[in-house]
Order: structure tokens, then sequence, then C-alpha cells
């Protein structure tokens, strides 16, 4: 009796999960929907409306991913992508892993699965927000290069601050460019050098 009570929570006691036993879907379609907005709702302080997460999954489906163990499911991570200030950026709306399933790497696969669909849609960036409070969070993105870009005062309903996370992606075209620039930089510095040792031995 208590432990299915335990199971409905999502905080069964359970037995060592063998990592290949989870399996990951994209966004499927409406029969998902249930299955997220129980998550968010139970994990996240904010609340949110049917329209806010029908908004994200409609739009970006292929961004959202949901992580099933036995046919129940224990994970999503809901996003979007879109220009923002001329730059094409990705964001991270929410991310949930029940509690009896935490400290498996599963957040992490989540994150990387939305990630990768981004980086292959020519994102430049990835955002988020998360409560200063939230350490989990903060080290799970920490570790996955996500830098600390702003801290938004009273950012959440519940009062709380938070830190809008960047992760910024290596632009090709930037990069030829720097290599370039680079060479011409080396062909200037050489000229240069051969220009002073000339007028050194005049
Ligand atoms: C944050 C959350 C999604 C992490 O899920 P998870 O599946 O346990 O995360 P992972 O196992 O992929 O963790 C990866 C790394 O993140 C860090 N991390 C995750 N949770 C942590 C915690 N509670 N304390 C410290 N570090 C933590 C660790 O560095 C961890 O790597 P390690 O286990 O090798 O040390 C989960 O705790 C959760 O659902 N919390 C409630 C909802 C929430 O806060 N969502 C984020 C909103 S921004």
């Amino acid at each position: 009796m208590e432990e299915t009570k335990k199971e409905e929570e999502g905080e069964a006691v359970m037995e060592e999960v063998d990592p290949s036993e989870i399996d990951y879907v994209s966004y499927g379609g409406e029969h998902h929907l249930p299955l997220i907005m129980r998550l968010v709702d139970k994990e996240l302080s904010e609340p949110y409306s049917i329209f806010t997460y029908r908004y994200f999954v409609y739009l970006w489906p292929q961004l959202s991913f949901l992580a099933f163990h036995k046919g129940n499911c224990i994970g999503t991570v809901v996003c979007k992508m879109g220009e923002h200030r001329n730059t094409f950026r990705g964001y991270i709306a929410m991310l949930v892993v029940i509690k009896s399933y935490r400290g498996k790497g599963i957040a992490t696969e989540l994150v990387t699965r939305s990630i990768q669909v981004m980086m292959e849609s020519g994102c430049e960036e990835v955002t988020l927000e998360a409560e200063v409070s939230n350490k989990g969070a903060l080290a799970l993105y920490g570790r996955l290069g996500f830098i600390r870009a702003k801290r938004l005062f009273r950012y959440y309903l519940n009062g709380v601050d938070a830190f809008r996370l960047k992760l910024l992606f290596p632009r090709p075209e930037i990069s030829s460019l720097l290599r370039m620039a680079n060479n011409e930089d080396g062909y200037y510095h050489n000229n240069q050098q051969f220009e002073e040792g000339s007028s050194q031995v005049n």
C-alpha cells in the first residue's frame, strides 16, 4: 500500500537501474502531453498552463524528449528555438527527472539530445534560466559548458532570483574568418619583420 503510494509519487524504492533499460523518445503526439505535464507540475516551482505546454510541443516537437523505464515516463525536457536579437538560439524551458531516478545521467542524456538537434538546426547558442539556489541544475549545466550570463532579480513567481545560463556553439564561419585573419596577421608580421630587418641593415 505504502509502496503503491510512493510509486504514484514517483519515489518508489527501486533496484539498480541498468542505463540500457532507459528508452529516450522525442515528443510523439498528444498522448505524451499528460506525461510531461505530470512530471513538470510536480517538480518545478513555476506553474504552467496547458497552452504553454502546447506552445512548445506543437511548434518544436523535435526538441522535446521523454525518458521511459519499463513503460513509465521518468524524465522529460521541453525546448524551443528561434530568432532572438539577430541570433538563432535554442531555449531549454523545462527539465525534470523523477527523484528515484536522479544521479544516473538521465537529465544529461535528455538535454544533450535537445542540444544536438538545436546545433544541427543552426542554433548559435542555447539559453535557459535556473533558480540561483538550484545546485543540481547549476552543476549539471555547468558540466555541459553553460556559463552564468546574468542574474535576474526575483525572476520567478515565488520571488527567487534566477541565473540566465548560456552555452555558445563554435561558429564555423567565425572560426574560418579568424583563421584567415590569423594567416593575414602572420603574413603582415612576417613582412613587417622583414622590412624592419631591412631598414636596420640600411
Ligand atoms: C536537475 C535534475 C533535472 C538533474 O537530473 P539527473 O538525472 O539527476 O541529472 P544527471 O544524473 O544527468 O546529473 C548530471 C550531473 O549534474 C550534477 N548534478 C545533478 N544533480 C545534482 C545535485 N542534486 N547536486 C549536485 N550535483 C548535481 C552532477 O555533476 C551530475 O554528475 P555526477 O552524477 O557525475 O556527479 C533533477 O534533479 C530534477 O529533476 N530536479 C527538479 C527539477 C529541476 O530543478 N529542473 C531544472 C530546472 S532549471
